[in-house]
Order: structure tokens, then sequence, then C-alpha cells
């Protein structure tokens, strides 16, 4: 099977590629990769003409939330998968705080296989770090990195007993793999709901501080430098984590980032009626947290994009800002969000390439986020110019609990290709 796509800017920043050229992919295979005007369209099976449009390698979010097992009516591995691929992505990693947690092998092993069956977008199981998540002991770590998990997490909730943190990052850096940390300090956030702000002051809402989420940041990062594993802290949402983070980098931790589109992108001045689709954890920040963030992705402080996409049935969003749960969906809309930051000329397009593929790539180890020769041709095809309007209905996800549904962005994804087979297209 021979695949050309013709005629596409090709943005690759593993190979600092980003000019006009032609793809070759042979069974699945990046084969070829040049600029020949006259090419022999008679030998390949497809070609794909990609004029006026980009062709990157697919995107990679190493935060997701599948819900498989447990809570299949907020999402499954194949309604999921639908939505990443719509979403231009080809590899995902998800976070164990499934029901039962990801914790052992049975549990990897039941993803893993669901996902082959599935077969739409690579997806790598993140462990649990500790037993049902529960703060209490270790879960089967080492057992279920060797059953194919990338990473370790508790996600949802930081590990607050120290001591447990520690013994994992041991683990972590004696077998080379991440630990990534949903930083929070709940002696400080505890019942809060929103950012301790102008919304929920002017709500009378239970706020969550800063500080909750710097604390953590703080005490995990210390841990990291004790043990030198590397730490990768999820959904960065504050001006002081980035300095905090800007700072031990520069004292050389083994220390990485991700943002989430929704937090440099609106501010806690932009939730509408108390709707609880803009209810998340960490919330949505102050002006100038916004700001920092995206100077963060500016400097290079933020490593990567990652939606933590979360999402809930409209049923269980509809408790109210007090008491529905916390999440909302992101796969289906961030690269539209994040192509803003490109739109806007704060980053260029290789940049955000660099940050949803690339760079999440290398984070978790994974031989993707490059079109380099002999890998494997997984590739988004989109149109960065083309006007959209974001809308819910028209999303695979099978939860609809995003704050941007109706909103104007440029952005479209075109087509999706994993291991040389179209897995989406929107043509
Ligand atoms: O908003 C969030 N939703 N934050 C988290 O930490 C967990 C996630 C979820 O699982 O719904
Ligand atoms: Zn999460």
């Amino acid at each position: 099977m021979k695949i050309l796509i013709k005629n596409g800017l090709l943005v690759d920043p593993s190979q600092k590629i980003n000019k006009i050229m032609n793809v070759e992919i042979h069974n699945g295979i990046i084969s070829n990769l040049h600029t020949k005007k006259n090419i022999n369209e008679k030998i390949f099976d497809q070609v794909i003409d990609a004029k006026g449009l980009v062709v990157a390698p697919g995107l990679v979010d190493i935060h997701v939330h599948l819900r498989d097992p447990g809570f299949k009516h907020k999402e499954t591995i194949d309604t999921g998968s639908h939505a990443a691929v719509a979403g231009g992505f080809t590899s995902i990693a998800c976070m164990p705080n499934t029901s039962p947690a990801n914790d052992q092998p049975r549990i990897t092993k039941y993803i893993l296989d669901k996902s082959k069956k599935v077969g739409l977008v690579n997806i790598f199981p993140i462990g649990a770090i500790t037993k049902s998540l529960n703060n209490l002991k270790l879960a089967k770590i080492i057992e279920n990195i060797k059953a194919g998990c990338v990473a370790i997490s508790d996600d949802g909730f930081p590990v607050s007993n120290s001591r447990l943190l520690f013994d994992a990052m041991i683990l972590a850096k004696k077998n080379s793999f991440p630990v990534v940390s949903h930083c929070e300090d709940c002696s400080f956030s505890v019942d809060g709901v929103a950012n301790e702000g102008s919304f929920s002051r002017k709500y009378g809402l239970k706020g969550i501080p800063n500080i909750s989420e710097e604390l953590g940041i703080i005490k995990d990062i210390a841990i990291a430098e004790y043990t030198n594993a590397h730490l990768h802290v999820c959904h960065v949402s504050t001006e002081n984590s980035v300095e905090i983070i800007k700072e031990a980098k520069s004292r050389g931790v083994n220390v990485t980032c991700e943002a989430t589109p929704h937090h440099f992108t609106i501010s806690e001045n932009d939730i509408k009626d108390c709707d609880s689709n803009y209810k998340m954890n960490p919330p949505l920040r102050a002006k100038r947290d916004v700001v920092a963030i995206k100077r963060g992705l500016i400097d290079g402080t933020i490593d990567v994009i990652a939606t933590d996409h979360a999402p809930h049935s409209a049923e269980e969003k509809k408790a109210g800002f007090k008491n529905a749960p916390f999440g909302i969906t992101g796969l289906e809309t961030a690269l539209p969000l994040s192509l803003k930051l490109v739109h806007d000329k704060k980053i260029s397009l290789s940049n955000l390439i660099s940050l949803m593929s690339t760079k999440p790539s290398k984070i978790i180890n994974i031989n993707r986020g490059s079109l380099r020769k002999g890998l494997h041709a997984d590739l988004v095809i989109f149109d960065m110019n083309r006007k959209i309007i974001i809308d819910k209905k028209m999303m695979y996800s099978k939860s609809k609990n995003t704050p941007f549904d109706g909103i104007k962005l440029k952005g479209k994804v075109i087509r999706t290709i994993l291991k040389g087979k179209t897995v989406y297209s929107s043509i």
C-alpha cells in the first residue's frame, strides 16, 4: 500500500522542517519526504492533495480521561477514540481514575485490548501511583509499567503523602518513566469549587486559592530534586506556578509541565451565568494568570499543551456550579483554541506542533510526534485558516461539557491518519 500526500505545508519540528513537501507512505511507514515536482502518481494506491493545508505529525495528548472501565455513561474507549481523531490526535495517554482505578496490569491490559479493537488512535495508559488512588499504599507500579503503562499519576488528586511520592519517584528514576502529578495542597482547597477571586466572591462560592496549587508544586519539585526523578506537572494554572517551575528548571531539576487550552484562553471573568461547564480543577484563574500561562508557553517554561479532556454527562453537570463534578471535554476543541496563539502571533506554527506533538511524545517516551523516515505514518492534515464555529452537537465525545460551544475560531482538522490509514476525514 503506497500513499502520497502532496503539496502540503509540512511542519515537523523534530526534523526542523517547515516547507511545502510531499510525504510518501509505504505500508503504514513514512518512506520518503521530498520536494520533487514531477511525480509519477500512478505508482501510488492513494494520492491526497494537501495544497493549502498543513501536514504535521499526529497530535499527542498526554492528559485524557477515557472513563472506561467504570464510567461508560461519560465516555468509552470507543467514543473517546473517535473524539481524539476528530481533534487531530493520533496518540493519547489516559489517566487511571477509572473504576476500578488503573492500579494493576489487569486494567492496563483491558484498556490496551479495547483500544486495539477500536483501532483509531494509539492509547497509552497511565498507571496509578497509589492503590485505588487512596494515598495509603503504592499501586503495583512496576508490574503496571511492564504491562504497558508509560507513566504514573493519581490525577484528580495529589499524592499528599510525601513519603509515598518519594517511594514512587525512586521507582520512576530507576526505571526511567515520568511521575505525572496533579499538584494541590487540599488543606487550602478543600470544598472549593471555583478560583478564589471575583467569580467566587460574586456568587458566594468557596474558593480554591492559587497557593493550593503552588504549594503542591513546591513539594513535588523538592522530592523530584531529591530523587532526580522526572516530575511532570499537570495543568499549570497560576502565575507563581510558572515562576516556580521556571526557577526549578534553571537549577537543573528534572521537571516538565503542561497547560490546558482552557487555562490559556479564558479566565474566571468569562464564566457565564454560573454555568458548570466552566467548572474544572484547577479552576479558571484570574486574567493575570492567563497572561502568565501564555508567557510560559512562549518562553518555553511550559513544555506541552494537554487537554485534561474530562467528560461528564449532562445530568451530572446539571447539579449546579457547587455540586457538579469538575472537568470539561477538550479533545475536539484543542487544536483551534491553540491555533489562536499562532493567529495572534504569540508563537509560531512550528512551535505549536512542538507543544502538541513533538514534546508530549518525548515526555512519555513514545516513538511518535515525528515524521522521520522509518517511523509510523501518524499524521494530521488541517486547514489553519478555515473559519469554524464550535458546535457541541457535532462532537464525537459522549459528553458535551464544553464552555466553548458556539464560539468562532480558525482551524479545522481535514484528515487524521494512523499508520497510513485514514481514521478521520471531514471531507
Ligand atoms: O477538572 C478536572 N477533572 N480535574 C481533575 O483533576 C480531574 C478531572 C476528572 O477526572 O474529571
Ligand atoms: Zn485530569
